[in-house]
């Protein structure tokens, strides 16, 4: 059975998207049950549509505490066959902190994005303060999520050489397109049962060390990225 995902956004979804085109294209075993958001305008709503998944619209505004849109969600995912330990929650762009009872009820199954190379960069503008640090090498990680923002375990990281003069916007580009590479292969290795977590380590069974690009699109992704997952420049 295709391994079940759930799905957060709240905003245009292209790391859900990625995902979607990897599992069409039969490079990752796993169907996308459901996806949820806290914003009823975001598109990541109406890709999932168009792909008659359902597409749910939980405005957290009109939950009285987060515990109560938690439990919601966990509710919603849970039946639509997502559960703990045979299934995950995907972050993809969702901008709410997750409560403690939400990641016990997935414990070690909600992995996340993130614009930039961890534990640098945390919070919401990570390609922007990045850029605005002026570090020479900037990228995006994908992680299991703890009770810390942008912290928990880290599966995989892509990181890219940043240019001088080079507008905030044009990194946050350049790194979006490798997030739509290391999301799906993340993912894949987590439908394959291949990721091992011990303490903060995480363990990629049968994975390369790293790969790179080329003067096209220059990066350095490590685990290495497999056939399926690599960029097309
Ligand atoms: C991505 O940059 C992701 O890393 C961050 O939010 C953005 C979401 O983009 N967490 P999208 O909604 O997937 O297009």
């Amino acid at each position: 059975m295709p391994f079940p995902l759930a799905v957060l956004v709240s905003g245009s979804g292209s790391n859900l998207q990625s995902i979607l085109d990897k599992i069409d294209a039969g490079h990752i075993d796993a169907e996308v049950r459901v996806v949820l958001s806290n914003k009823p305008e975001a598109f990541g709503l109406a890709r999932a549509r168009q792909k008659n998944i359902p597409a749910i619209a939980l405005p957290h505004t009109q939950f009285p505490s987060r515990a109560d849109f938690d439990a919601e969600m966990v509710r919603v995912i849970n039946a639509h066959g997502v559960a703990a330990g045979t299934g995950a929650v995907l972050l993809a762009g969702f901008m709410r902190m997750l409560s403690p009872e939400f990641l016990r009820a997935f414990p070690q199954g909600v992995v996340n994005i993130h614009p930039a190379l961890l534990p640098s960069f945390p919070g919401t503008h990570g390609a922007a303060d990045a850029a605005k640090y002026g570090v020479r090498l900037a990228g995006c990680s994908v992680h299991f999520v703890d009770e810390i923002m942008d912290h928990g375990p880290v599966i995989i990281q892509a990181a890219v050489p940043t240019l001088p003069g080079e507008e905030p916007g044009a990194l946050a580009a350049r790194i979006l397109k490798l997030e739509h590479c290391i999301y799906p292969q993340a993912v894949a290795w987590l439908a394959q049962g291949r990721l091992k977590v011990a303490g903060r380590h995480v363990v990629a069974s049968g994975t390369g060390q790293a790969s790179c690009g080329d003067d096209a699109l220059p990066y350095l992704a490590s685990p290495a990225l497999e056939p399926g997952f690599l960029p097309s420049t």
